[in-house]
């Protein structure tokens, strides 16, 4: 095995956890290759920016980052009422906005995110959490089953059909045993936006929370809940959470409950979903 990869047995020596792979990478060459279009690079690859990771800016951002964290946290409190989350690792993480949460559940967390500049601004914004940056979300530098929690926030929608499939094999592989996956993702199939049929350009693909029951039949879907934003959004709906389980095949195994979240008014909820905690 590679001695840069991510091991459950790093998780008792933070240097360890240091030397995997990507993590000493010079950062201060971010960007370099960019040519005269600034969300394409040398490759003609789009290129994430932080206007393009939430689509609103100040009272709604402010908002809709409020309610994003917090019922991720509740998830989390869920979760780890149920078992004890060593590791966890965030799949796309962006600058860090949600990475932020995993840190007071999991005794360790890494962010793998493809744009440079990004772990950059992560790895000082959030200083408590691991940032590697990776060329291909199916490809993580991790050796199998080494997460206890995996999270993926708006991401899935983001990648075309062939890669999706990878990249659902690739958190298939590093997700526990007994391990939790939440994926926060559009599921409006009617919602496709951008360039679908061109791997480097930016598109949105909204796919059914049955779609993604099926891309992850290796894992158990516990429970569905609406994705809460502003209130004051015209969208009339952004999306599901969905949360999975590697199943150890034991049904005693199961979390019983529901992590305590607040209803969308008018949205149709899970059954599992019920008991709703109104903030
Ligand atoms: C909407 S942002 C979400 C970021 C973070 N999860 C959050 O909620 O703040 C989408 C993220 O997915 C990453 N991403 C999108 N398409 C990708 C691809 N094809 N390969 C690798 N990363 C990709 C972007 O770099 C970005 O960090």
């Amino acid at each position: 095995m590679r001695s840069h990869t991510v091991r459950r047995s790093d998780l008792r020596s933070d240097s360890r956890i240091r030397g995997i792979r990507g993590y000493g990478l010079r950062l201060d060459k971010a960007g370099a290759g960019f040519s005269n279009q600034p969300w394409m690079n040398s490759e003609d690859r789009f290129i994430w920016h932080e206007t393009h990771v939430v689509d609103v800016r100040d009272s709604a951002f402010a908002s809709r980052l409020y309610r994003e964290q917090r019922d991720v946290r509740s998830f989390l409190a869920f979760i780890s009422d149920w078992k004890r989350l060593r590791l966890g690792c965030e799949i796309g993480s962006g600058y860090g906005r949600m990475t932020a949460v995993l840190c007071k559940f999991c005794e360790q967390v890494i962010g793998f995110e493809r744009e440079v500049h990004f772990v950059h601004t992560s790895r000082i914004l959030v200083p408590t959490a691991h940032f590697l940056p990776i060329e291909s979300l199916s490809e993580v530098p991790s050796e199998a089953e080494a997460f206890d929690f995996v999270l993926t926030f708006t991401v899935l929608q983001h990648l075309n059909h062939l890669l999706l499939d990878r990249v659902s094999l690739e958190i298939g592989r590093i997700l526990a045993h007994d391990g939790f996956l939440l994926i926060c993702e559009e599921t409006d199939p009617a919602v496709v936006t951008g360039f679908p049929n061109d791997p480097q350009a930016y598109c949105t693909i909204g796919r059914s929370v049955d779609t993604y029951a099926k891309l992850f039949e290796t894992l158990d879907l516990l429970l569905t809940c609406p994705r809460r934003i502003e209130r004051n959004s015209p969208r009339n709906s952004a999306g599901t959470y969905m949360l999975f389980r590697k199943s150890t095949g034991k049904k005693s195994d199961m979390p019983t409950g529901t992590p305590s979240v607040e209803p969308s008014p008018g949205v149709k909820q899970s059954p599992a979903c019920t008991d709703f905690d109104v903030l």
